[in-house]
């Protein structure tokens, strides 16, 4: 063939490339619409088809909209596929998990979240994952309900999106890279204490006035930390300009970093809060900021307990590799 054929091809061939809508071979199928009796209708079901054992497992879900929860417990590598034009992609999404569970009635914070990871090397691509129990109603009501509990090393979440109201994102332990993710909430929607997560190129959607994390990292012999590089932050529904903290401290060693981020008009001029007026927790936090934008970024009105950070500290001291232990597992595609 000419060259030049060759190169004609070649923006064709990328742009299929980036699509998944056929499940990759070996997979095990989901969809909502199928009557083959070789098709799940619900995800739950397949996962709980897939053997109890360390073998690589894929999961790929056609589109349409599951209710009910999903736990993962096996000890193998999985990966959960959602039908995509565009694996690079959050807003081009097909595939809906949705529950609706306050932890109060759960049992526990783990236990409400519609989708469960308590395994390690587990992806999930192209998948929104929704926890529709909502605010509660009355101001200071119980509303605490998960969308992600992530417990386990090494799982990665990309283009994904992550909704609900309280506690949206729950890092319990592990190491977590979430790759082009989009997390709706308002109080403390991304929380945990002894998990350690990357964030690359999310979008953190505020809804109303609050805080956007609770990392609660208790002491120094715990890891427990969050790093968010070229975040984007947003107010959506009820969330007005300048309402919301990127952080409060629900352990005393509460740990966040904040890089390469557009904030626009979106975070209160003091940046940080402490946990409550008779219990602020902020002499042993660790809330850094460097070379953010918009109008909120970094200004003389921040709390005492935060601080900008140089390029060293920011990129080296907080580099991919030293926040989640390696980048060998990451997908590159999302780096
Ligand atoms: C797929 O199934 C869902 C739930 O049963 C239904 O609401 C939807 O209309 C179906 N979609 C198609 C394309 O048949
Ligand atoms: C999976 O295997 C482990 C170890 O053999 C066992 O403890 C566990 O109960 C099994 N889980 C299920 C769901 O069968
Ligand atoms: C994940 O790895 C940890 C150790 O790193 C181990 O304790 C745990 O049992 C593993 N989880 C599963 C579900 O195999
Ligand atoms: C994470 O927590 C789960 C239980 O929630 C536990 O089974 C698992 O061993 C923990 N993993 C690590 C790496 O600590
Ligand atoms: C936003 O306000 C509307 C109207 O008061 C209310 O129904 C909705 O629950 C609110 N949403 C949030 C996230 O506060
Ligand atoms: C850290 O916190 C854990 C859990 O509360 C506790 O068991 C441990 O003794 C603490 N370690 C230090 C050094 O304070
Ligand atoms: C947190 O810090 C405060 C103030 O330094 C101290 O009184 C409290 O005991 C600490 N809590 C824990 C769990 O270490
Ligand atoms: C930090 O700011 C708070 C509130 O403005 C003030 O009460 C406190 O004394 C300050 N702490 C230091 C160490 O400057």
């Amino acid at each position: 063939m000419h060259i030049l054929n060759l190169l004609l091809l070649l923006p064709v061939t990328l742009a299929v490339a980036t699509g998944i809508t056929k499940p990759p071979k070996g997979s095990v199928v989901v969809d909502i619409n199928s009557s083959s009796p070789n098709v799940f209708k619900s995800v739950q079901d397949a996962v709980w088809a897939l053997p109890n054992d360390t073998s690589s497992q894929t999961i790929f879900i056609y589109p349409g909209t599951y209710k009910g929860q999903v736990v993962l417990w096996r000890p193998g590598p999985t990966v959960f596929q959602g039908y995509t034009k565009n694996i690079k992609s959050q807003k081009g999404n097909t595939v809906l998990l949705t529950n609706s569970l306050v932890a109060s009635v759960a049992g526990s914070n783990a236990k409400s979240a519609t989708l469960q990871i308590y395994s390690n090397d587990t992806t999930v691509y192209n998948i929104d994952i929704e926890n529709s129990y909502g605010t509660g109603g009355a101001e200071g009501s119980q509303s605490q309900a998960l969308a992600l509990c992530q417990a386990g090393a090494r799982n990665g979440y990309y283009s994904s999106g992550f909704y609900s109201f309280q506690d949206t994102v729950y890092t319990q332990n592990g190491t977590a890279f979430f790759g082009n993710v989009y997390i709706k909430g308002a109080v403390d929607y991304i929380f945990g204490m002894r998990g350690l997560a990357y964030f690359q190129d999310a979008i953190l959607a505020s809804s109303r006035a609050g805080y956007i994390t609770a990392q609660g990292r208790e002491n120094s012999s715990y890891f427990g930390a969050y790093v968010f590089d070229n975040a984007k932050l947003i107010t959506v529904e009820n969330a007005t300009d300048n309402s919301m903290f990127l952080g409060r401290p629900w352990r005393n060693h509460s740990t966040v970093v904040f890089k390469n981020s557009d904030f626009g008009n979106v975070v209160d001029l003091r940046g940080w809060s402490i946990w409550g007026s008779t219990d602020p927790r902020t002499d042993a936090v660790y809330y850094a900021e460097y070379n953010n934008k918009g109008a909120s970024a970094w200004n003389s009105q921040r709390a005492n307990f935060s601080k900008l950070i140089g390029k060293e500290e920011a990129e080296k001291t907080w580099s991919v590799e030293n926040t989640i232990g390696s980048k060998k597992w990451v997908d590159k595609r999302f780096l």
